[in-house]
Protein backbone atom coordinates (compact mmCIF):
# COMPACT_ATOMS: atom_id res chain seq x y z
CA UNK A 1 0.00 0.00 0.00
CA UNK A 2 0.96 3.64 -0.39
CA UNK A 3 0.39 4.77 3.37
CA UNK A 4 0.87 8.98 4.60
CA UNK A 5 2.60 8.80 8.07
CA UNK A 6 1.51 12.15 9.89
CA UNK A 7 3.99 12.50 12.43
CA UNK A 8 6.72 10.12 11.79
CA UNK A 9 9.56 11.93 12.57
CA UNK A 10 8.11 11.19 16.16
CA UNK A 11 9.12 8.55 18.84
CA UNK A 12 5.77 6.21 17.95
CA UNK A 13 5.60 7.46 14.08
CA UNK A 14 9.55 6.64 13.27
CA UNK A 15 8.87 2.75 14.80
CA UNK A 16 5.99 2.16 13.01
CA UNK A 17 7.37 3.49 9.70
CA UNK A 18 10.24 1.25 10.11
CA UNK A 19 8.24 -1.40 10.40
CA UNK A 20 5.75 -0.64 7.26
CA UNK A 21 8.69 -0.26 5.27
CA UNK A 22 10.02 -3.49 6.67
CA UNK A 23 6.22 -4.91 5.72
CA UNK A 24 6.80 -3.59 2.22
CA UNK A 25 4.77 -0.56 2.08
CA UNK A 26 5.19 2.85 0.43
CA UNK A 27 5.56 5.89 3.01
CA UNK A 28 5.55 9.01 2.66
CA UNK A 29 5.76 11.19 6.51
CA UNK A 30 4.45 14.44 6.65
CA UNK A 31 5.82 16.27 9.86
CA UNK A 32 6.34 19.59 10.88
CA UNK A 33 9.48 18.83 12.64
CA UNK A 34 8.55 20.43 15.91
CA UNK A 35 9.19 17.67 17.85
CA UNK A 36 10.19 14.99 15.73
CA UNK A 37 13.62 14.73 14.21
CA UNK A 38 14.57 14.75 10.73
CA UNK A 39 17.12 11.66 11.20
CA UNK A 40 14.27 10.06 12.74
CA UNK A 41 12.47 9.23 10.07
CA UNK A 42 13.43 5.69 8.42
CA UNK A 43 15.35 5.63 5.46
CA UNK A 44 13.42 4.84 2.69
CA UNK A 45 10.44 6.80 3.37
CA UNK A 46 9.70 10.26 2.17
CA UNK A 47 9.55 13.18 4.10
CA UNK A 48 7.59 15.98 3.45
CA UNK A 49 8.06 18.75 6.39
CA UNK A 50 4.92 20.82 7.11
CA UNK A 51 1.45 21.00 8.50
CA UNK A 52 -1.40 19.01 7.98
CA UNK A 53 -3.42 22.28 7.01
CA UNK A 54 -0.94 23.34 4.73
CA UNK A 55 0.36 19.78 3.31
CA UNK A 56 -1.98 17.32 3.39
CA UNK A 57 -4.79 18.23 0.55
CA UNK A 58 -1.87 19.04 -1.93
CA UNK A 59 -0.01 15.66 -1.07
CA UNK A 60 -3.12 13.89 -0.82
CA UNK A 61 -5.22 14.73 -4.00
CA UNK A 62 -4.45 12.78 -7.00
CA UNK A 63 -0.91 11.08 -4.66
CA UNK A 64 -2.66 7.47 -5.15
CA UNK A 65 -2.51 7.39 -1.02
CA UNK A 66 -4.50 3.86 0.19
CA UNK A 67 -4.44 5.24 3.88
CA UNK A 68 -2.94 7.30 6.18
CA UNK A 69 -1.40 6.91 10.03
CA UNK A 70 -2.47 9.53 12.06
CA UNK A 71 0.84 10.15 15.12
CA UNK A 72 0.90 14.04 14.45
CA UNK A 73 -0.11 15.82 17.41
CA UNK A 74 0.82 17.85 20.80
CA UNK A 75 1.33 15.40 23.71
CA UNK A 76 2.19 16.69 26.94
CA UNK A 77 -0.66 16.51 29.45
CA UNK A 78 0.73 19.08 31.41
CA UNK A 79 1.50 21.72 29.10
CA UNK A 80 -2.00 21.34 27.86
CA UNK A 81 -3.56 22.43 30.77
CA UNK A 82 -1.20 25.42 30.42
CA UNK A 83 -2.34 25.68 27.01
CA UNK A 84 -5.29 24.21 26.00
CA UNK A 85 -6.14 26.37 23.01
CA UNK A 86 -2.82 25.15 21.51
CA UNK A 87 -4.04 21.59 21.84
CA UNK A 88 -7.47 22.24 20.57
CA UNK A 89 -5.70 23.83 17.68
CA UNK A 90 -2.79 21.97 17.00
CA UNK A 91 -4.64 18.55 17.84
CA UNK A 92 -8.45 18.84 16.56
CA UNK A 93 -8.19 21.41 14.15
CA UNK A 94 -5.16 19.92 12.25
CA UNK A 95 -6.90 16.39 12.02
CA UNK A 96 -9.85 17.99 10.91
CA UNK A 97 -8.02 19.64 7.99
CA UNK A 98 -6.77 15.93 7.59
CA UNK A 99 -9.80 14.31 7.31
CA UNK A 100 -11.16 17.02 4.79
CA UNK A 101 -8.18 16.61 2.88
CA UNK A 102 -8.84 12.87 2.91
CA UNK A 103 -12.39 13.10 1.79
CA UNK A 104 -11.59 15.72 -1.19
CA UNK A 105 -8.81 12.97 -2.33
CA UNK A 106 -11.27 10.16 -1.77
CA UNK A 107 -8.59 8.22 0.66
CA UNK A 108 -11.00 6.59 2.76
CA UNK A 109 -8.78 4.53 5.63
CA UNK A 110 -7.36 5.87 8.90
CA UNK A 111 -5.55 4.78 11.85
CA UNK A 112 -5.50 7.28 14.12
CA UNK A 113 -2.97 7.40 17.62
CA UNK A 114 -5.49 7.91 20.46
CA UNK A 115 -4.65 7.56 23.93
CA UNK A 116 -5.55 6.40 27.50
CA UNK A 117 -6.27 9.92 28.66
CA UNK A 118 -10.02 9.80 26.81
CA UNK A 119 -11.03 7.82 29.63
CA UNK A 120 -9.76 9.95 32.78
CA UNK A 121 -9.85 8.74 35.72
CA UNK A 122 -11.74 5.55 35.15
CA UNK A 123 -14.30 3.74 37.95
CA UNK A 124 -13.20 0.17 37.54
CA UNK A 125 -9.77 -1.63 36.09
CA UNK A 126 -9.40 -2.79 33.87
CA UNK A 127 -11.13 -0.15 31.06
CA UNK A 128 -12.87 -1.32 28.90
CA UNK A 129 -13.65 0.60 25.50
CA UNK A 130 -17.28 1.05 26.44
CA UNK A 131 -16.33 2.55 29.93
CA UNK A 132 -17.15 6.11 30.37
CA UNK A 133 -14.73 8.91 28.35
CA UNK A 134 -14.21 11.79 30.61
CA UNK A 135 -10.62 13.79 29.81
CA UNK A 136 -9.57 15.14 33.11
CA UNK A 137 -7.27 17.79 30.82
CA UNK A 138 -6.90 19.45 27.53
CA UNK A 139 -4.63 16.54 25.79
CA UNK A 140 -7.45 13.92 26.24
CA UNK A 141 -10.49 16.01 25.73
CA UNK A 142 -8.80 16.94 22.03
CA UNK A 143 -7.56 13.13 21.40
CA UNK A 144 -11.67 12.48 22.47
CA UNK A 145 -13.17 15.06 19.87
CA UNK A 146 -10.80 13.53 17.28
CA UNK A 147 -12.41 10.03 18.00
CA UNK A 148 -15.70 11.76 17.73
CA UNK A 149 -14.86 13.37 14.54
CA UNK A 150 -13.69 10.16 13.10
CA UNK A 151 -17.27 8.54 14.04
CA UNK A 152 -18.76 11.58 12.05
CA UNK A 153 -16.67 11.13 9.13
CA UNK A 154 -17.27 7.41 9.21
CA UNK A 155 -21.28 7.66 9.80
CA UNK A 156 -21.28 10.46 7.10
CA UNK A 157 -18.33 9.98 4.24
CA UNK A 158 -17.63 6.19 4.19
CA UNK A 159 -14.20 7.29 5.83
CA UNK A 160 -12.90 3.45 7.70
CA UNK A 161 -11.46 4.81 10.79
CA UNK A 162 -9.62 3.05 13.43
CA UNK A 163 -8.72 5.03 16.93
CA UNK A 164 -5.97 3.01 18.83
CA UNK A 165 -6.17 4.07 22.37
CA UNK A 166 -2.58 3.70 23.72
CA UNK A 167 -1.25 3.26 27.29
CA UNK A 168 1.86 4.01 28.87
CA UNK A 169 4.02 3.08 25.06
CA UNK A 170 7.70 1.67 25.95
CA UNK A 171 10.58 0.34 24.67
CA UNK A 172 12.72 0.83 21.34
CA UNK A 173 13.25 -0.49 17.39
CA UNK A 174 16.64 -0.54 16.83
CA UNK A 175 17.92 3.21 16.17
CA UNK A 176 14.75 4.53 16.27
CA UNK A 177 13.61 4.98 20.01
CA UNK A 178 12.22 7.98 22.08
CA UNK A 179 13.88 11.39 22.68
CA UNK A 180 11.82 14.23 23.61
CA UNK A 181 13.02 17.40 24.20
CA UNK A 182 11.05 17.75 27.16
CA UNK A 183 10.85 14.14 29.01
CA UNK A 184 8.10 13.60 31.06
CA UNK A 185 7.36 9.97 31.05
CA UNK A 186 8.93 7.64 33.62
CA UNK A 187 11.06 4.79 31.79
CA UNK A 188 13.77 7.30 30.19
CA UNK A 189 13.97 9.19 32.89
CA UNK A 190 14.94 6.40 35.40
CA UNK A 191 17.18 5.56 32.58
CA UNK A 192 18.57 8.93 32.18
CA UNK A 193 19.98 7.93 35.78
CA UNK A 194 22.55 5.08 34.33
CA UNK A 195 22.94 7.13 31.53
CA UNK A 196 24.57 9.62 33.83
CA UNK A 197 21.89 12.83 32.80
CA UNK A 198 20.12 12.59 35.80
CA UNK A 199 21.67 11.95 39.17
CA UNK A 200 18.15 10.37 40.55
CA UNK A 201 14.64 9.74 39.67
CA UNK A 202 11.80 11.86 41.61
CA UNK A 203 9.05 9.17 42.22
CA UNK A 204 5.99 11.19 42.05
CA UNK A 205 4.13 10.26 45.30
CA UNK A 206 4.03 7.30 47.80
CA UNK A 207 0.71 7.23 48.83
CA UNK A 208 -1.93 6.01 46.39
CA UNK A 209 -4.17 3.26 47.58
CA UNK A 210 -1.76 0.46 45.85
CA UNK A 211 0.26 -2.11 47.12
CA UNK A 212 3.32 -0.24 47.28
CA UNK A 213 1.80 3.42 47.53
CA UNK A 214 3.38 4.35 43.80
CA UNK A 215 1.21 4.27 40.62
CA UNK A 216 0.06 1.43 38.61
CA UNK A 217 0.39 1.66 34.64
CA UNK A 218 0.07 -0.62 31.97
CA UNK A 219 3.35 -0.39 29.51
CA UNK A 220 3.26 -1.67 26.23
CA UNK A 221 6.11 -2.32 23.91
CA UNK A 222 6.55 0.39 21.07
CA UNK A 223 6.69 -2.88 18.77
CA UNK A 224 4.30 -4.47 19.66
CA UNK A 225 1.96 -1.75 18.99
CA UNK A 226 3.28 -1.21 15.64
CA UNK A 227 1.96 -4.50 15.07
CA UNK A 228 -1.22 -3.57 16.24
CA UNK A 229 -1.15 -0.59 13.98
CA UNK A 230 -0.76 -3.03 10.63
CA UNK A 231 -3.53 -5.29 11.55
CA UNK A 232 -5.63 -2.25 12.41
CA UNK A 233 -4.80 -0.77 8.75
CA UNK A 234 -5.93 -4.20 7.39
CA UNK A 235 -9.36 -3.76 9.54
CA UNK A 236 -10.45 -0.40 8.42
CA UNK A 237 -13.82 -0.87 6.82
CA UNK A 238 -14.97 1.78 5.23
CA UNK A 239 -18.14 3.86 6.79
CA UNK A 240 -17.34 1.63 10.10
CA UNK A 241 -15.32 3.81 13.00
CA UNK A 242 -13.66 1.46 15.60
CA UNK A 243 -11.69 1.92 19.07
CA UNK A 244 -9.15 -0.54 20.52
CA UNK A 245 -7.49 0.01 23.96
CA UNK A 246 -3.35 -1.00 23.65
CA UNK A 247 -1.90 -2.15 26.13
CA UNK A 248 -0.74 -5.50 28.15
CA UNK A 249 -3.53 -5.56 30.49
CA UNK A 250 -0.73 -6.15 32.94
CA UNK A 251 -0.27 -3.15 35.68
CA UNK A 252 2.80 -2.01 36.80
CA UNK A 253 4.00 -0.06 39.55
CA UNK A 254 6.40 3.08 39.43
CA UNK A 255 8.68 1.52 42.33
CA UNK A 256 8.32 -1.64 40.01
CA UNK A 257 9.71 -0.15 36.77
CA UNK A 258 12.99 1.35 38.50
CA UNK A 259 13.57 -2.42 40.19
CA UNK A 260 13.73 -3.68 36.35
CA UNK A 261 15.61 -0.76 35.26
CA UNK A 262 18.32 -1.66 38.02
CA UNK A 263 18.04 -5.24 36.76
CA UNK A 264 18.80 -4.00 33.21
CA UNK A 265 21.29 -1.23 33.98
CA UNK A 266 23.26 -3.29 36.80
CA UNK A 267 23.09 0.29 38.28
CA UNK A 268 21.42 1.19 41.98
CA UNK A 269 19.07 4.32 40.83
CA UNK A 270 18.84 5.99 43.52
CA UNK A 271 15.05 7.21 44.22
CA UNK A 272 13.74 10.58 45.28
CA UNK A 273 9.86 10.48 46.65
CA UNK A 274 8.46 13.77 45.86
CA UNK A 275 4.92 15.19 45.84
CA UNK A 276 2.05 13.59 43.67
CA UNK A 277 1.92 15.24 40.50
CA UNK A 278 -1.00 16.68 39.67
CA UNK A 279 -3.85 14.32 37.63
CA UNK A 280 -1.90 11.20 37.76
CA UNK A 281 -4.80 8.43 38.65
CA UNK A 282 -3.43 5.62 41.30
CA UNK A 283 -4.41 3.18 38.44
CA UNK A 284 -4.64 3.14 34.79
CA UNK A 285 -4.84 -0.76 33.12
CA UNK A 286 -5.97 -1.20 30.15
CA UNK A 287 -8.48 -4.53 28.97
CA UNK A 288 -7.47 -5.18 25.58
CA UNK A 289 -10.08 -8.23 25.12
CA UNK A 290 -11.58 -6.40 22.10
CA UNK A 291 -8.38 -5.93 19.92
CA UNK A 292 -7.06 -9.65 20.91
CA UNK A 293 -10.42 -10.72 19.81
CA UNK A 294 -11.33 -9.26 16.72
CA UNK A 295 -7.43 -8.47 15.19
CA UNK A 296 -5.79 -11.58 16.96
CA UNK A 297 -3.13 -8.77 18.24
CA UNK A 298 -1.29 -9.94 21.36
CA UNK A 299 1.60 -8.56 23.32
CA UNK A 300 4.78 -10.28 22.89
CA UNK A 301 7.28 -7.91 24.77
CA UNK A 302 7.59 -7.98 28.65
CA UNK A 303 8.70 -4.84 30.82
CA UNK A 304 12.30 -6.23 30.77
CA UNK A 305 12.33 -6.23 26.85
CA UNK A 306 11.24 -2.40 26.95
CA UNK A 307 13.57 -1.43 29.55
CA UNK A 308 16.31 -3.57 27.92
CA UNK A 309 15.26 -2.11 24.39
CA UNK A 310 14.89 1.72 25.58
CA UNK A 311 18.48 1.17 27.41
CA UNK A 312 20.33 -0.13 24.58
CA UNK A 313 18.77 2.82 22.62
CA UNK A 314 19.83 5.32 24.98
CA UNK A 315 23.47 3.58 24.55
CA UNK A 316 23.58 3.65 21.01
CA UNK A 317 23.22 7.34 21.25
CA UNK A 318 25.33 8.41 23.64
N1 LIG B 1 6.43 9.25 37.14
C1 LIG B 1 7.32 9.45 38.19
N2 LIG B 1 8.46 10.15 37.91
C2 LIG B 1 8.76 10.65 36.67
C3 LIG B 1 7.85 10.41 35.61
C4 LIG B 1 6.68 9.71 35.89
O1 LIG B 1 7.09 9.02 39.32
O2 LIG B 1 9.81 11.28 36.50
C5 LIG B 1 5.20 8.46 37.40
C6 LIG B 1 3.92 9.23 37.09
O3 LIG B 1 3.52 9.96 38.22
C7 LIG B 1 2.98 8.08 36.73
C8 LIG B 1 3.90 7.02 36.10
O4 LIG B 1 5.21 7.35 36.52
O5 LIG B 1 2.44 7.54 37.89
C9 LIG B 1 3.86 7.03 34.59
O6 LIG B 1 4.05 8.37 34.12
P1 LIG B 1 4.29 8.74 32.59
O7 LIG B 1 4.47 10.22 32.54
O8 LIG B 1 5.38 7.90 32.04
O9 LIG B 1 2.96 8.31 31.89
P2 LIG B 1 1.45 8.71 32.20
O10 LIG B 1 0.78 7.47 32.73
O11 LIG B 1 1.32 9.93 33.00
O12 LIG B 1 1.00 9.12 30.75
C10 LIG B 1 0.56 8.23 29.79
C11 LIG B 1 0.84 8.79 28.41
C12 LIG B 1 0.04 10.06 28.19
C13 LIG B 1 -1.40 9.80 28.50
C14 LIG B 1 -1.53 9.27 29.90
C15 LIG B 1 -2.94 9.06 30.32
O13 LIG B 1 2.20 9.09 28.26
O14 LIG B 1 0.17 10.46 26.85
O15 LIG B 1 -0.80 8.05 29.98
O16 LIG B 1 -3.39 7.84 30.15
F1 LIG B 1 -2.10 10.95 28.43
Amino acid sequence: MKLLVTGGAGYIGSVVTAQLLEAGHEVVVLDDLSTGHEDAVPEGARLVRGTLREEALGLLDGGGFDAVLHFAAKSLVGESVQKPGLYWDRNLGESLALLDAMRRADVRRIVFSSTAATYGEPESTPILETDPTRPTNPYGASKLAIDTALAEYARLFGIGGVSLRYFNVAGAHGRFGERHTVETHLIPNVLAVPAGTRESINVFGEDYPTPDGTCIRDYVHVVDLGVAHLLALDACEPGVHQIFNLGNGNGFSVRQVIDVCREVTGHPIPVVVGERRPGDPAVLVASSERIRSALGWKPERDLHQMASDAWAFLQSRS
